[in-house]
């Protein structure tokens, strides 16, 4: 019998989508979730899938979601949004929001299909989380915030659910072509509003540029790489874009200070 794989977040043109239209094209029983009905767009229509509605803050919704699919042999918690502005003009309303839905969301779909996966000894978690989550940066210091938590808790599972026949995988993109960047909560200078930190934000905007020259990544690329580790699964983080690969190097080979100085030499910041 084919696998189950329920994804989250597959509203059209994002990496959810690219990873459920790849996934049912090998076969798989792919449950593709979107908060809304209205944005699977191809994916209502296409062979081995089936679209859920599922909003990750709701432990209801989680819950109806997970009784209609049954058992989960694959879970890829893909789901998630980033505030945008300086720390400073950020509120904690909106750092919950931010781990409502990228920390607590994943958390809650771990915790549904944890018992399940570990009866069968068998079972995939795969976690989307972001070269931001092995380094933060200026201006989306929550979104780091939420995703380093997010490293965390799957590190941590590794230890604890991989004796039981379990895989964790953390997918690490840098920056994607997807509607990520419309769905940003814009706060502060970051809105474009009068702020001490107007010069940072255009620097920072500049720097993403000299970061991806060649423009973002694909969807479709992240998809394979999501793939990737279903499939294989021989390593536990997957750098997913060639800026990420480049930076989490970088990180890898210097110290806190000579990795500051050498961001800021290539991107330019002289905040
Ligand atoms: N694009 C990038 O540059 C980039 C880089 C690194 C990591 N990532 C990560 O990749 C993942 C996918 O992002 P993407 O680039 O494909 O952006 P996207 O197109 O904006 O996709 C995000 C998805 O998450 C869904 N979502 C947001 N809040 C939700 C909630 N409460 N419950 C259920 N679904 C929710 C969105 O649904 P709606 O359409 O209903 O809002 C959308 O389907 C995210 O975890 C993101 O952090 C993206």
């Amino acid at each position: 019998m084919a696998k189950s794989v329920l994804i989250t977040g597959c509203s059209t043109g994002g990496i959810g989508h690219a990873a459920a239209t790849q996934l049912a094209a090998k076969g798989y029983n792919v449950f593709a979730t979107v908060r809304s009905a209205a944005k699977a767009g191809d994916l209502a229509s296409a062979e081995n899938v089936t679209v859920l509605e599922l909003d990750v803050r709701e432990q209801a919704s989680v819950d109806a979601a997970l009784a209609q699919v049954g058992d989960v042999d694959v879970l890829v918690n893909n789901a998630g949004f980033e505030v945008w502005g300086p720390l400073e003009e950020t509120t904690v309303d909106d750092l919950k929001d931010q781990f409502e839905t990228n920390v607590y969301g994943p958390f809650r779909l771990i915790l549904g299909v944890l018992p399940g996966m570990r009866n069968r000894g068998a079972g995939v978690i795969v976690n989307v989380s972001s070269v931001a989550g092995r380094v933060a940066a200026p201006i989306n210091g929550l979104y780091s915030a939420s995703k380093w938590a997010l490293e965390a808790l799957s590190e941590t599972l590794k230890y604890e659910i991989s004796h039981f026949g379990i895989r964790v995988h953390l997918i690490e993109p840098g920056g994607v072509e997807t509607p990520f960047g419309d769905n940003r909560r814009l706060v502060g200078a970051g809105a474009g509003e009068e702020s001490p930190y107007s010069e940072l934000i255009s620097q920072w905007e500049q720097a993403g540029q000299r970061l991806t020259p060649d423009g973002a990544a694909q969807p479709d690329a992240v998809a394979g790489v999501i793939v990737d580790a279903v499939e294989n699964g021989n390593k536990f983080r997957y750098p997913a874009t060639p800026d990420a690969e480049f930076v989490l190097t970088a990180r890898k080979a210097m110290t806190d200070e000579q990795f500051e100085e050498a961001m800021r030499q290539q991107l330019g910041i002289t905040w």
